[in-house]
């Protein structure tokens, strides 16, 4: 099964952005990812193809009309059971753990969102699971659409090769990754901590843990407030 991302956007310009480079591009070339998108304007009724217009109640910006973003998701996804994002800063946060759910399954449909938002109904009659990748804002969706397909194509099958196996990653065990090291031994001034020239994999692998517990519990503790890690402290 390969892995589907459509992507209905206002700015299709803007895919794929850096995913055509590097080893998600290789990927996608090689067919293990697709990637299609969608322009909401297509949708749009009136000579103007107008596509937004200004908020229910009063204030500044302009909204997403309603009508014209279903039909749109209705075109790609009638019949499709891929989970349907949107792309807001008011959303649930993106964890490694979502990215892993997502890129278990057949693939994603993901709204970006401009302008000052998108009508709440067709949020909730279109079923959108909104999606953060940060306290930020952003000027649209796109950037947080291509953040989450990057953290999602390099851990499909394949796609990374063995690269990713026996790593430790930050958030793979709840923790950030400890501090990595590589030739000279010695550079300005500074050297490789000795455990990792020992030869040792029991003191490494000990040295690692700690010191991602360390890096961890200093630089975010909220990542293991009421979690249980194999904590050696
Ligand atoms: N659109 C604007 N800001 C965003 C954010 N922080 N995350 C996801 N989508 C956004």
């Amino acid at each position: 099964m390969t892995f589907r991302a459509t992507i209905l956007t206002l700015y299709p310009e803007m895919f794929p952005g850096h995913l055509a480079l590097s080893l998600a591009g290789k990927a996608l070339e090689r067919g293990q990812w697709a990637l299609d998108t969608v322009q909401i304007r297509d949708f749009a009724q009136d000579r103007h193809r107008t596509v937004d217009d200004t908020p229910a109640g009063g204030g500044a910006g302009m909204v997403l009309k309603p009508d014209i973003l279903a039909k749109a998701i209705d075109n790609v996804s009638d019949g499709d059971n891929r989970p349907r994002l949107l792309m807001s800063p008011r959303g649930n946060p993106l964890t490694q753990e979502k990215v892993r759910e997502l890129a278990a399954g057949g693939g994603v449909v993901i709204v970006c969102g401009r302008f000052e938002g998108v009508d709440q109904r067709v949020i909730d009659g279109r079923n959108l699971e909104e999606v953060s990748i940060g306290d930020y804002v952003l000027s649209g969706g796109e950037p947080a659409a291509l953040t989450l397909l990057d953290a999602v194509v390099r851990i499909l099958p394949g796609v990374m090769g063995n690269a990713l196996s026996g790593t430790h990653e930050s958030f793979e065990n709840g923790l950030l990754e400890h501090p990595q090291y590589t030739r000279p031994q010695v550079f300005e001034g500074r050297e490789i901590p000795a455990v990792l020239t020992s030869g040792n994999h029991a003191a490494i692998e000990k040295w690692r843990l700690e010191e991602a517990e360390r890096l961890t519990r200093t630089r975010r503790p909220d990542l293991l407030a009421g979690k249980t890690h194999p904590v050696t402290k």
